[in-house]
Formats: structure tokens, sequence, C-alpha cells
């Protein structure tokens, strides 16, 4: 049976491809999960995507990932730098997680460069553009071979 992974999006990646082009590039969210699926397929992993403009939502999709995913691919937005509530929730999460940002946010303002979730993270991607998630999902598949 093919191993499930969670391919999570925090706030305003649903306006992906429309909001600030130049810093997250013209692809959408759809796009990305449509690639990841398609990736996903060729490593042997179901991608299941979800995104959420609420903190809790995402928090309650990582509890719901503890049955039934084996690995999380996450880019929490701007929840990476204030959420010391969802690095908990992935702290009782016991697959490997690995972080995603679409920019270089180290190249960007300072309260940008510290994320709570990379305390958990087994890797960190950040300025590959939307191609990051491909670079994720590979890596877990490395991960849960
Ligand atoms: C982001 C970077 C965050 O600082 C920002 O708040 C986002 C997107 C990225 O993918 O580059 O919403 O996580």
């Amino acid at each position: 049976m093919m191993k499930t992974i969670y391919l999570l999006n925090g706030p305003n990646l649903n306006l992906l491809g429309k909001r600030q082009p130049k810093i997250y590039g013209r692809e959408t969210l759809e796009d990305v999960l449509r690639d990841c699926t398609a990736l996903g397929q060729g490593l042997g992993l179901a991608v299941e995507g979800f995104q959420s403009n609420h903190e809790g939502a995402i928090i309650d999709k990582i509890h719901e990932a503890r049955e039934k995913a084996a690995g999380i691919v996450i880019n929490p937005g701007a929840f990476t730098h204030t959420s010391v509530a969802i690095l908990d929730a992935l702290n009782a999460f016991d697959g490997p997680v690995i972080e995603v940002h679409i920019s270089n946010v180290h190249k960007r303002e300072s309260f940008r460069h510290h994320s709570y979730v990379s305390l958990r993270a087994e890797g960190v991607i950040a300025g590959l553009g939307t191609e990051g998630y491909q670079a994720a999902i590979r890596r877990l598949a490395t991960l849960l071979a």
C-alpha cells in the first residue's frame, strides 16, 4: 500500500500565483499540488494537500496526520515565525517533517529569519521557489524508504 504524506500550507498561500509574484512566482497552489501528486506517484507516495489561513485548522490537520500520514511537508507561511502551537503539534507527530519556504527568508526582513518549525524539521528548504516542494517530497521518499 502507498504511504500517504501531507502537504500543508499556511496563511495566504491560497493566493499563490496572484500574491507578490516577484517573490512567490506565478504558479498556483493547484499547480504545486498537481506536480507534487505526480511526483509522489512515481515515488510510491500518495500526496494529500491541505491549506488553511487558520492556525487551529493547521494544528487539527497535523493531529490527523498522527493516524493518517507517514510524513509531512509544511510551509507554515507567517506562522513559521510566530507559532509555538504548530511546533508543539509537529512534536506530537512521529514521522519526518520537511519545512519549505518558497522565498529565501534569510534574504528578507529579520523577523523572517527565525522559525519555530525548524526546531522540529528534519530539513528546511528556502528560496527554491515552488520547486522546493518537490525537493521536499523527494527527501521524504528517501527518509521513508
Ligand atoms: C513563506 C515565507 C514567510 O515569511 C511568509 O510569511 C509566507 C511565505 C515562503 O514560502 O517563502 O507567507 O513561508
